[in-house]
């Protein structure tokens, strides 16, 4: 079975922003990106809603039959937020105010009162939810205690290596361990964050991950070539 592709698409509301204005729609951007292949759409919204905002949310919420997945701190604001919308998706992360984009996994030690009190309204109101996390194993124990779904395995490190032509071999063995533990756990494994062609490829012989949630470089690579080649160069490879 190949892997899904989840698309994520906070950057066409990151040029939207730029401007102001209202183009390009993040919305009519969710509803192509369906019809060219992708299987799920990933919008993040933010605290200070830098790029998706609620009527983004509203909008692409209501997209008929749309497999949605929420990108959200972990916050009770949020939580709100989702239970109001009811995405089938949660993807719980970290974020900070001044960073250019979502660094690292989640700090489950700090917070895990809070995210087991989250993930269990989640559970409750039938939202799937994946944690995203370094890749280690600590962690992947830690999200199985917290009785997630899914853990979504941060890539931004292998990613930058590959892109950097560095050696990233111990990387990639890190997330195969994880990825296989978790499996074993019963955790559904899904990989994202910085994957372009190469490393898509690379994670695609991990046969534990499932779904894959790739943002920047699907939106980059679309205004050259468009996003229907885009997409579907990359279900090429995860086929
Ligand atoms: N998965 C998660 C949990 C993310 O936070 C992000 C970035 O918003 C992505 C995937 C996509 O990362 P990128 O835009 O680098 O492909």
């Amino acid at each position: 079975m190949s892997i899904r592709l989840g698309v994520n698409i906070d950057h066409v509301a990151t040029i939207r922003n730029a401007r102001g204005e209202n183009h390009p729609d993040p919305h009519k951007a969710a509803k192509k990106a369906l019809e060219y292949g992708a299987d799920s759409i990933t919008i993040h919204l933010r605290e200070d809603r830098r790029h998706i905002n609620d009527n983004d949310l509203k909008l692409i919420s209501s997209i008929k039959s749309i497999p949605l997945n929420l990108e959200m701190a972990s916050n009770y604001e949020m939580l709100k937020i989702a239970i109001k919308y009811k995405p089938n998706f949660v993807c719980i992360v970290p974020e900070k105010r001044n960073e250019i984009t979502t660094e690292g996994g989640l700090n489950l030690k700090k917070n895990i009162n809070k995210l087991k009190s989250i993930i269990e309204i989640l559970n409750r109101n039938n939202i799937r939810t994946s944690l995203f996390i370094n890749p280690t194993i600590y962690d992947v124990k830690i999200s199985n205690f917290l009785n997630a779904k899914c853990i979504e395995l941060h890539t931004g490190k292998i990613s930058n290596q590959v892109k950097k032509n560095k050696q990233y071999t111990s990387q990639l063995k890190k997330i195969k361990s994880c990825a296989k533990y978790a499996n074993l756990l019963g955790l559904e494994v899904h990989a994202g964050h910085g994957m372009d062609y190469k490393t898509a490829k690379i994670l695609s012989k991990v046969k534990e991950i499932k779904e894959f949630n790739i943002g920047h470089f699907i939106i980059g690579e679309s205004i050259i070539f468009g996003l229907k080649k885009t997409i579907s160069r990359f279900k090429k490879i995860l086929k």
